[in-house]
């Protein structure tokens, strides 16, 4: 099946520039994107053309770490740092989740904000519970979304409704593994953080990852009280990216650590080496006063970084807001800490909520030839004015002063979704 679709086209194919397809073709076949054109004879009879002329078309958004079932705490709690904070206010709002009810309504409104707010991939983090794990991957298959979705694992250091027998943590994971079919929604493994694993834990997660080669996601160094709490939970182990190196949950399979703030030049290195991806989480690192990434530093080390929302920690599902408040971050860390950290640009930072973090999921996030048609239709006339704006200019002003709002159309894989 071919789709056409017309409007004002932008993406970023490397992190240094965008392409920029003004009034132009974007020719798509099986969900996939053959060309982009300046000017087409005519549209050939087996087409389906939509026209958004005027409009701009860009990639859908990639959100690479957040909780889902922290959606309904969004906005709440934002006067504790990361350990106070669980302990507070989140453990309690994740133990509702055993209530598959609680749960449906929570997915649901959930989902439907994802779609909202122009995310048509993300790497998710659920609860501990099996069955609402599975709903919400089946919430977010009919929605026609991409995802990674985890089971939460964690067998120490929380609540007691929370802190799983480990055996049983492992064989539901695997029987989720098992259960799950799609092409488009797929289990991660989740240990949650190492305070919350126990060494057997993690290694029977890290069995598991490698046997059914599943992607693995994990905390790194948020928040200089966790990583003091880890040395002291393991002391032999030179560093906390090494804990998780040392029992197969670094880059063994395909791995995505949200944070990483503060971590050494050596552990970015494993990093590098391991081929693991950082998720970068500005909105969540201001609110519990965790810290700046230095995220030029990864850049330089070669390291893949994406963007999270890491709700409930940060305070809405718009990346938009995160490609902002990225970019306001690495100016102030450059300005107050380090002169050679180089603030980002406009287009790397949009990189990342794109591209970078598409890289996660294989072709996803640009609109090169090969990659899946994942694309948003935005209208931003409310926006402009008597001036004369360039295509640029116009993804300039709808990130940082539009909103959801401005989003008329969501795509996936070139299939409408409801929103
Ligand atoms: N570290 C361990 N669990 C969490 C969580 O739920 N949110 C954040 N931001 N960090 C964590
Ligand atoms: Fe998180």
């Amino acid at each position: 099946m071919k789709k056409i679709f017309k409007g004002d086209i932008v993406y970023t194919k490397s992190p240094a520039m965008f392409e920029i397809n003004e009034d132009s073709y974007l020719i798509v076949e099986n969900g996939e994107v053959k060309e982009i054109c300046r000017y087409i004879d005519s549209i050939p009879s087996d087409c389906e053309y939509l026209d958004y002329t005027g409009k701009l078309i860009i990639p859908g958004f990639v959100d690479i770490h957040l909780h889902s079932s922290q959606f309904f705490n969004i906005g709440l709690g934002m006067d504790k740092e990361l350990i106070p904070w669980l302990n507070t206010y989140t453990f309690s709002e994740e133990a509702k989740f055993i209530d598959l009810e609680y749960a449906n309504i929570a997915y649901s409104k959930f989902v439907s904000d994802l779609i909202k707010k122009g995310t048509t991939s993300s790497v998710i983090y659920a609860s501990i519970h099996k069955e609402s794990t599975m709903l919400l991957m089946d919430l977010l298959e009919e929605a026609n979304l991409r995802a990674y979705v985890g089971k939460v694992n964690m067998d120490r250091n929380t609540i007691d409704e929370l802190c799983e027998n480990t055996d049983e943590s492992i064989a539901q994971t695997e029987e989720i593994i098992l259960s799950s079919k799609s092409d488009r929604v797929k289990p991660i493994i989740t240990p949650r953080f190492v305070p919350s694993c126990s060494t057997t834990l993690m290694k029977g997660l890290s069995k598991l990852a490698i046997k059914y080669n599943v992607p693995v996601q994990s905390h790194l160094s948020e928040n200089t009280n966790e990583v003091e709490w880890v040395k002291e939970l393991h002391p032999d182990i030179e560093n906390y990216a090494s804990v998780y190196n040392k029992f197969g949950l670094f880059g063994q399979t395909k791995t995505v650590m949200a944070h990483c703030i503060y971590t050494s030049d050596d552990e970015i290195e494993l990093m590098k080496k391991n081929g693991v991806f950082a998720a970068h989480c500005a909105l969540s690192n201001f609110n519990l006063s965790s810290g700046i990434m230095p995220v030029r530093k990864y850049l330089d080390y070669g390291v893949d970084v994406g963007l999270g929302s890491d709700i409930s920690g940060g305070n809405t599902l718009s990346i938009p807001q995160s490609i902002v408040s990225t970019i306001q971050a690495s100016k102030i860390k450059w300005l107050e800490s380090d002169k050679e950290l180089y603030p980002l640009s406009f287009s790397e930072v949009f990189y990342m909520a794109t591209k970078g973090g598409g890289k996660f999921f294989g072709k996803v996030g640009s609109l090169e030839r090969g990659y899946k048609a994942d694309l948003l239709v935005i209208d931003d006339s409310n926006l402009l004015d008597i001036n004369k704006f360039g295509v640029l200019e116009r993804l300039q002003k709808y990130i940082y002063s539009g909103n959801e709002n401005n989003i008329i159309a969501v795509y996936v894989g070139a299939n409408s979704v409801n929103h």
